[in-house]
């Protein structure tokens, strides 16, 4: 991204986990704050919660927060009119795969609809500014599902989305090939693993089953457990996300993962080890609808041509961090 003076880059969805997160370790960062401000959009849906950085919010006067919704594509187009974005980065979705089974109508209306305000209205703008970005944040899992033997997703595995969450993500994801095939909206699509970390609902895997062990409570595993996920550390995954919006080539996907392959009944199993818990708290429970089996993320691309890698150990670092943050904040 070319620039002299300071420029305003609209962050979506950045009371959520991931976003949250992005707003401690980047928006932060000394060498960030001094060339941007940011303005953070965010609906608060369950998802969101401002107190996540309210404190970031309080000390760095280069933040500032505005309630809205993606899908008002009214107060859209008067947002960005109002601070001429010179780049967006949208984190804001609809994230949780079980939630799109059940209802997956909200799914198209913020990442697909919602993605599309944010193309038209960066359009508009790129009109007048020629180095304006556009950055949406996917996932691996628009590629579908591996088995054991399969080689782990590149940028150029074709699309396959299984659940109504991940065809959405895909979807948004086409639109924005699309404005940068007719429109050359300068565009950049990162996709990455499953992210862990602090600041993330307790729906999600890993701090689902810290919560319960912790309670003493069943953790519910799916199936029989032998699913694999690739997990990533939530600032790993940031500084991709940073290092794609600012020096990402302009039409490009960028994976990122983990190097951590493990399965889900492991992980559960460590997490009770780590806190003492017994084995026996484990409980089978009826596997997902269409429970993709396997995901796994060749990052060279981003190794190469971002200079990025993954730095978080999963068991000896992440993992244990984060459960300790989590312990910290519940265990009472
Ligand atoms: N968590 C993961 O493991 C993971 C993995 C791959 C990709 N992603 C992607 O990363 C992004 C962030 O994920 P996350 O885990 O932080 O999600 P999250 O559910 O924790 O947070 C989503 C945020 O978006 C906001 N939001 C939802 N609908 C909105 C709307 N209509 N308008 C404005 N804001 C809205 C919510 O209030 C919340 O703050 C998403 O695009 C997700 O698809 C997540």
């Amino acid at each position: 991204m070319k620039q002299s003076v300071k420029q305003t880059v609209l962050l979506t969805g950045c009371a959520g986990f991931i976003g949250s997160n992005f707003i401690k370790t980047i928006t932060c960062r000394a060498d960030v704050a001094d060339k941007f401000d940011f303005v953070i959009v965010d609906a608060l849906t369950y998802a969101g919660r401002l107190e996540n950085i309210q404190k970031e919010l309080d000390s760095n006067k280069h933040l500032s927060f505005v309630h809205a919704d993606i899908r008002d594509s009214q107060k859209m187009h008067e947002l960005f009119k109002k601070h001429n974005f010179a780049g967006v980065m949208n984190f804001a979705a609809e994230s949780h795969v079980d939630r799109s089974i059940e209802s997956p109508n909200i799914f198209v209306e913020t990442n697909v609809l919602g993605t599309l305000n944010l193309l038209k209205e960066s359009l508009a703008l790129f009109e007048k500014n020629p180095n304006f970005r556009y950055l949406q944040v996917s996932t691996d899992e628009v590629y579908g599902t591996l088995q054991m033997e399969d080689p782990a997703f590149t940028e150029s595995t074709p699309i396959a989305p299984n659940s109504p969450y991940s065809a959405s993500k895909a979807s948004a994801d086409l639109l924005v090939r699309s404005f940068f095939e007719t429109f050359k909206l300068p565009t950049v699509i990162t996709r990455c693993s499953n992210n862990y970390g602090p600041l993330q609902v307790e729906e999600k895997f890993i701090p689902l089953m810290i919560k319960r062990a912790l309670a003493n409570e069943k953790l519910p595993i799916y199936g029989t457990g032998m699913n694999i996920r690739d997990w990533i550390y939530v600032d790993d995954h940031n500084e991709g996300v940073w290092k794609a919006f600012t020096s990402g080539k302009a039409g490009e996907v960028y994976n990122f993962g983990g190097n951590s392959e493990r399965q889900n009944l492991d992980v559960a199993k460590m997490i009770l080890k780590h806190l003492g818990k017994p084995e026996s708290l484990l409980n089978f429970v009826q596997d997902r609808k269409g429970h993709d089996f396997r995901y796994a993320i060749d990052y060279s691309k981003a190794q190469k041509e971002l200079n990025w890698n993954p730095t978080v150990k999963f068991e000896e670092q992440g993992l244990l961090r984060t459960i300790e943050y989590y312990r910290n904040l519940w265990a009472k």
